[in-house]
Order: structure tokens, then sequence, then C-alpha cells
């Protein structure tokens, strides 16, 4: 993609929370996803407003700050509606609002066929190439097209799309813009898929994926966070359906228009992390967490995950009991420190991951623990960002071990917050980051259980110049294609394809 040297989005200004501009013509942008960046949860007597665990929402909210517009999604706390307008829009962010969260109520049963049904037990297994978990129901289904036809209501309530720029957010919505181009022919669509996309041959087994593939290519521009991802994408439409696929230009040729699927890998606000693990809040941070929990070990490592199958807790803990057995200089002087969020909580593999995954953690405590060292010290406790960037500054080493994950922005979040003597990050080579931060982390395969305690072996004896080199290079790469890079490529290629489509927006190469 062409792209010009100093950006073609101007910076906000100090004081002003949304000043920046995009070359999107005179369109509005309107950003959907199934999870909202600021939930309102009762509390007693108070509301409180909760951030939702994950990259998605952290990593968009700073963007819609700095550009404004608005930011459609399931209004899912319980004091949601009452901080809410008669439209269920509310300004945001709280202490400092730039845009519109307008907030879509769902009942029950759409959240649980919906959400908890065909989103996540049909296609986040299907995408991360788990098949046998797959519960392919026609009750979840059915409730996913309905859903995604309520949520393009929603859009349509709020702006017209033939007037805005619609970009939705992940697999939950692979029907919506279909839905919005059925009413609306001149709408632009966009969709940036966060998690992997499979080959065919896994695609298949789902039994919906011509409709699947149909809704997408509704849009305009489809995104993933890798080349792969976008092979992928290209081979399955070409098996299933009757329409022609570029694959040098990466377009779709179908029902007569044309669709650019394009790879775009997402980025963190690698400043703010940056300046957030340096400041005097994070020194207090780390205080604080040293006195809850016992952290007073030579040398830390980290991990930061869901409580998700496809995030290899369960193969990293292997491995460090490997290394505890094998290394037994290690016991009493490293300690391994699990950050877990539950996640999904009602869907059964979910909760056998925590299961599994505390009672390890409860053996392999037991196992090697003495009266003052504890191997592994493992937290669900909600942390602010200044804990967790005072979690990640201290850790010697960072564990990305996932068996399959689209990019995975803990281990972004990891380098952006060494700031002092640097540490080593362990990385799965089957994550969508290894495709960027492969070359100066420790690659690891989380399923070969010796290699994996060999590399955190590695990790925590690698001296200092080594650990440096490794370290510039992954910060250069996490500063160079950060969030604000992801925002400007997308938001950028939005504008000249509107400008070929219709004469808004710019021209390729040409500024906003
Ligand atoms: C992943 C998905 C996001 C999702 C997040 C948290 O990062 O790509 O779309 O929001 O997980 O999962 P949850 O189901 O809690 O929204």
């Amino acid at each position: 993609m062409d792209e010009t040297a100093d950006g073609t989005l101007s910076e906000p200004e100090e004081g002003d929370a949304a000043s920046a501009t995009l070359p999107l013509g005179n369109r509005e942008l309107v950003l959907v996803s199934n999870r909202e960046p600021y939930v309102h949860e009762r509390d007693g007597d108070e509301i409180r407003v909760v951030r939702p665990a994950g990259g998605l929402t952290s990593a968009l909210d700073p963007m819609m700050a700095s550009t404004g517009g608005t930011w459609v999604a399931w209004g899912s706390g319980d004091g949601d509606e009452e901080m809410s307008d008669e439209n269920g829009c509310v300004r945001v962010p709280p202490d400092s609002p730039a845009y519109d969260l307008k907030r879509v109520s769902l009942t029950d049963e759409q959240v649980t066929n919906y959400y908890y049904g065909y989103s996540n037990q049909v296609l986040w297994p299907l995408c991360h190439s788990d098949t046998a978990k797959m519960t392919p129901k026609q009750e979840f289904w059915r409730h996913y097209r309905e859903t995604n036809e309520h949520f393009a209501d929603a859009i349509r309530e709020q702006v017209d799309p033939s007037e805005a720029v619609v970009w939705f957010q992940d697999y939950h919505f692979a029907l919506a813009p279909r839905r919005i181009r059925e009413d609306e022919p001149d709408a632009f669509c966009m969709q940036f898929w966060h998690i992997p996309w499979p080959s065919w041959d896994v695609l298949r087994s789902c039994p919906e994926y011509d409709e699947l593939l149909d809704g997408l290519l509704a849009n305009d521009l489809l995104g993933f966070h890798t080349d792969r991802y976008c092979e992928n994408f290209l081979e399955c439409v070409s098996a299933a359906l009757d329409a022609e696929v570029n694959h040098e230009e990466k377009t779709i040729r179908y029902e007569g228009r044309t669709i650019r699927v394009e790879s775009f890998p997402l980025g963190i606000d690698a400043a703010e992390r940056r300046r957030l693990a340096g400041s005097a809040e994070t020194d207090e941070a780390w205080e604080s967490l040293r006195e809850a929990y016992p952290l007073g070990a030579e040398r830390l490592a980290v991990g930061v995950d869901r409580l998700d199958y496809t995030k290899g807790i369960e193969q990293r803990l292997a491995a460090l009991e490997l290394l505890w057995e094998r290394h037994s200089e290690w016991r009493g002087r490293f300690t391994y420190v699990q950050k877990a969020s539950v996640s999904r909580s009602r869907i059964d593999d979910y909760q056998r991951v925590r299961e599994t995954v505390t009672d390890e953690v409860e053996r392999i405590n037991e196992r090697f623990g003495t009266e003052t060292w504890q191997p592994i010290v493992y937290i669900e406790d909600r942390l602010s960002v200044a804990k967790l960037a005072a979690l990640y500054r201290e850790s010697d080493v960072a564990l990305v071990s996932s068996i399959r994950d689209g990019m995975n922005l803990v281990a972004k979040e990891y380098v952006a917050s060494q700031v002092d003597e640097p540490g080593v990050l362990v990385l799965s080579e089957l994550v969508g980051a290894h495709e960027n931060l492969g070359d100066a982390a420790l690659t690891v395969h989380p399923n070969d259980t010796e290699s994996f305690a060999d590399g955190i072996e590695e990790a925590l004896t690698m001296d200092l110049s080594d650990r440096e080199s490794r370290m510039d290079r992954l910060w250069s790469e996490v500063e160079e294609n950060d969030i604000e890079a992801w925002k400007h490529d997308v938001v950028q290629r939005a504008g000249e394809l509107l400008a070929e489509r219709d004469g808004e927006g710019v021209k390729r190469g040409e500024r906003a």
C-alpha cells in the first residue's frame, strides 16, 4: 500500500478531544463492534465505568477519541441504560468526551445464541481451526442472523449509511454488511477481522460458509492482520462462490462489485504505553502489587491472557514445570505471574480452561513451593493499566504461547513497557504478531514442551547486550506499526477507494 511519509491524519491538538480529520470526504465514521469500550456497571447504589478485557476495544478507543464519530456496540452493562439518553447514546471517554457511543440492547436469548452461541461456539473455534469445539445449532445461526439485522437497524437509526463509512469489527458481524448494502447500495462498508481466517478445508466444516462469505463480500474493504489470513480468505471465496478472485491484486469481483482484501497488522498506542511504564504512577502501582502478592523472587516472568483455550496457558504451565524440574537452581529464585481474565464463562470449554489452569497452578505450587517462595502467582483480580504496566516493566521475561491467535497485543504491550533494563519476549510461532516480531523475539512452539522450557531458560540467562539488541528491534517494530499507523493505513485506503468509486475521499498517494 502507498504510504505518505508524515501521514494524512492531523494529530489532535491539546484541549481538543477529537480534532483529527479523516480522508473520507464528508462521510462520518461509524465503528461497529460487539463489545463496547466503556461499560456502566452497578455497584450497590453506585454506577461505575469498567473497561472490558481484550485487545480490540482498548486498541480502538484511543483512535475514536482522536477522530470522533459514532461507535455502535452491545450495551452489556446493567447500568448502561440509565447512563444513556433516549437513543441509547452516551458521550465517551467519560473523562474527556470525544465521540458518541450508541448502545444496542440485546435480550438474554440473543446474548445466549448470538454471542455465546454462534459467535463463540461456532465462529471462534472455526477461525482458530479447532473444529472439534464447534457446536453448530440452528438456534445459534437464526439468532446470529437476526442480531446482525438488529445491529444494521441500529446503525440506520443513527446515521444514513450513504453518508457514512461503516466500519465493522470482527466475527460477530459477518452478515450485517449485507443487510446495510441491501437497503443502501451506495454505503461504504469495511470490516476488520481481528481473529485468524482459516483455510478452505477448515471453513467448509461450517454449514453456513457460503452465507458468511456472501455477507462479508458486501464490504468494500476487508482487512486481516496478516497476508496469510488474506490468502486463506481468497482461497475460500474461489472454492465456495461464483466469484472472480485475483490473488495478485487481492481483489474479488462478486455480483458486479469489487472487494479489496488486504492486511493491516494491528498495533497499540506504543508511545502512551511507554510513557505510562516510566511514570511515577507505575512506580506506586508496583509498590502496591508487591504488597498484595508474593513477587520478591530474583527473576520474574509474566503472562497476561483471557482464560481461553487458544492462549496455550496449559502448555506454558507444562513448560514451566519442566523447567523447575530440570533446573533446580531456579527454584526459589524465579516466579511466574499469570494475570488471567475470566472470559465467556457460560461456555463449558471456557470453564474447563479455568479449572485446568487453576488446578495446575495449585499442583505446581504444591510440588515446588517452599515456606518462602511461591513458583506461580495467579491473579484473576482486575488490575489497573498502571499495575499492568508495572508488571510488564518489572518482568524479566514475557511468555506469549497461544496455539492460535489473530495478532496478540500483549506481546506488543510488554515490549512498549521495557523502559528499564530490557527483558525478553518469548513468543509462540503460531500468533499473528510473530510475523513481524518473530525475528527479534525468542521463538517457541507451544506444543513442544521441552524446547519451550529450554526457551524460558535461555530467556532467563540471556546476557544484557543480546537482550538490548533484541528489544531495540522489537521496540522499533512496535513503535512504527502502532495504532496510529494502523488507523492511518486503513482509513487512508478507505479514502482512496471512495475516491476511485465516487470521487469522494482522497486519490491514491494524495494527502487528505
Ligand atoms: C478477542 C476478539 C474481540 C473480543 C475479545 C474479548 O480479542 O477479537 O472481538 O472482544 O476477544 O472477548 P469477549 O468475548 O469478552 O468480547
